[in-house]
């Protein structure tokens, strides 16, 4: 592994925020490399590290498979902070003790600050957020203490003298209030880094590491045009051009225009191979007269598979198949590091199904925030980078019930114009996702001096954090009065038009 300028290394000891440890190290502008607890003091070293940070985990340090750290870190005379966990090691480890209370402490309490350059421009009291059963006792020599609750006499500790540092609390959280400033007191007023790297940085890295390991092999993308997999496709274009293949399968319930501003933009402007598959007759035929949500799901997976696996067999062996997973993905799927894909992510299935050697996830540990800055690094137009997701059946599960190609028009004209006025009144940079739905209802109605029997369309759109509870976008009547007008008269087939107040749960976000 090659030299950073400014590295801190944070050692993992398996605590469920220590991506967001890595996350708020970066948001100080200063890279960091989230590694195996038992990495060796001469690695650290070797490294040129300007510090180290120990991540919480579940263990306690009188456990019998206690993660452990190489003891010789702390004779490195580079700056430790031990958060939680790692404040607990720490002090086992230089002679404190630990102890082992049975009563957990959970929530946000209110802690109380001494002087300390830890606590830089701190005033007396925050509010933190504690997690903890075990906790420290006695502290080793050297060290004092520099906060407290009223039930944790060493909710921090500090050896300023060896610039080592402990807090109870996890600084890593937006639960804690200034908690970055923690993070960024100890990285830049404590182990001196400057904050100059940026995510640029990243990008210029991450392609470099990525052209060492790949060298002249072949490599293969499954290219969707949503961001994550869009982002990763254009970090190997930067990386091996011509020796990138992306396939993008079209299967033809993509919304209006999708398609060709996708092969727009890796077909045309990219260095690197495009195939675009039209498959719309295909996916349209397997799909004809079925109208079981799950049931549609499993054929669209399917056949996306089969697709795709006679596409790469014209290709030959690949050495690698880039995925764009993103860290959210690492922890959905529950299997933390060494994790594959997404159970329910569009290219589900596909490592089983293509010859390659070996997965490369370049945005594996970040969050999606930061892979659109790298998305905007790379040059990609923004109307890309912001997408809201969009699911991998598409509009299959926006038509409700049986899908027809007249059906799917009807769809993508009505949906690109509800997002054609949001965007217009900047109501999408406050809503998560929007999109229009085909409901299966068709009503009466009066145009001009006939009556119509025609569909009903139904416009969502939900601001959500996590996507696991959203509540609606408080769209103005006005524009809602305005998207309505402009569909019915626009749209053929369409008389009707409602917008869904409903929030998740109980309803989730997708129709199907
Ligand atoms: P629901 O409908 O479960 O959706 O509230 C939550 C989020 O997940 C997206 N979604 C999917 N994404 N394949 C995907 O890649 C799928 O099968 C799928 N189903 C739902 C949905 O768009 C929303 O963002």
């Amino acid at each position: 592994m090659k030299q950073k300028e400014e590295l801190i290394i944070i050692l993992d000891f398996y605590g469920q925020y220590n991506q967001l440890i890595a996350r708020r190290v970066r948001e100080c502008n200063v890279y960091c490399e989230l590694v195996r607890h038992d990495i060796s003091a001469e690695e650290i070293k070797s490294r040129g590290a300007k510090g180290v940070i120990f991540t919480g985990g579940p263990a306690s340090v009188y456990g019998e498979n206690a993660p452990v750290c190489d003891p010789k870190i702390f004779e490195l005379g580079i700056p430790v902070l031990g958060i939680c966990y790692g404040m607990q090691l720490m002090t086992h480890t230089l002679g404190g003790s630990v102890e082992c209370a049975d009563k957990r402490e959970y929530g946000e309490t209110e802690v109380l600050f001494e002087k300390s350059p830890l606590f830089d421009g701190f005033g007396k009291s925050n509010i933190c957020l504690m997690s903890h059963t075990d906790r420290v006792e006695s502290l080793p020599e050297g060290f004092r203490t520099i906060a407290k609750t009223d039930s944790c006499k060493n909710a921090a500790i500090e050896n300023p003298q060896k610039n080592f540092y402990g807090i109870q609390f996890h600084a890593e959280v937006n639960n804690t209030v200034n908690g970055l400033k923690i993070i960024d007191n100890f990285v830049k007023k404590i182990c001196g880094c400057s904050g100059s790297w940026k995510m640029s940085s990243f990008v210029k890295e991450t392609v470099s590491d990525l052209r060492n390991k790949i060298g002249n092999g072949k490599v293969l993308c499954a290219l969707s045009g949503g961001v994550d997999s869009s982002v990763a496709a254009a970090l190997l274009n930067e990386a091996v051009g011509e020796n990138l293949t992306c396939i993008f399968v079209d299967h033809g319930l993509l919304r209006k225009n999708e398609g060709d501003e996708v092969e727009e933009i890796f077909g045309k402007r990219f260095k690197s191979k495009f195939v675009r598959v039209n498959a719309e007759d295909r996916f349209l035929s397997k799909l004809a007269g079925v109208d079981d949500p799950e049931t549609k799901r499993k054929i669209i997976g399917e056949e996306f598979i089969n697709v795709f696996e006679e596409e790469s067999k014209k290709i030959g062996t690949v050495d690698f198949l880039v995925q764009g997973t993103i860290y959210p993905d690492v922890v959905e799927s529950g299997k933390g590091q060494g994790a594959a894909i997404k159970s329910h992510h569009n290219v589900g299935g596909l490592p089983d199904h293509v010859d390659f050697k070996e997965i490369i996830e370049p945005l594996r540990d970040l969050f999606k925030d930061e892979v659109r800055a790298v998305g905007r690094e790379l040059g990609l137009p923004d109307r890309l980078v912001d997408r809201p997701p969009f699911p991998g059946p598409g509009l299959a599960i926006r038509v409700i019930g049986d899908i027809t190609k007249d059906k799917l028009d009807i769809l993508r004209d009505a949906d690109y114009i509800f997002r054609e006025e949001l965007e217009k009144d900047g109501i999408n940079k406050q809503a998560n996702q929007y999109f229009a739905v085909l409901t299966n209802v068709r009503s009466v109605g009066v145009m001009g001096d006939y009556r119509t029997y025609d569909y009903m369309i139904a416009l969502r759109s939900v601001n959500t954090v996590d996507f696991m509870t959203a509540t609606i976008t408080r769209i103005p009547y006005d524009t809602l009065e305005r998207v309505s007008s402009r569909i019915v008269n626009e749209v053929k087939h369409v008389n009707r038009v409602v917008y869904d107040i409903t929030g998740k749960p109980p309803a989730t976000i997708e129709y199907e």
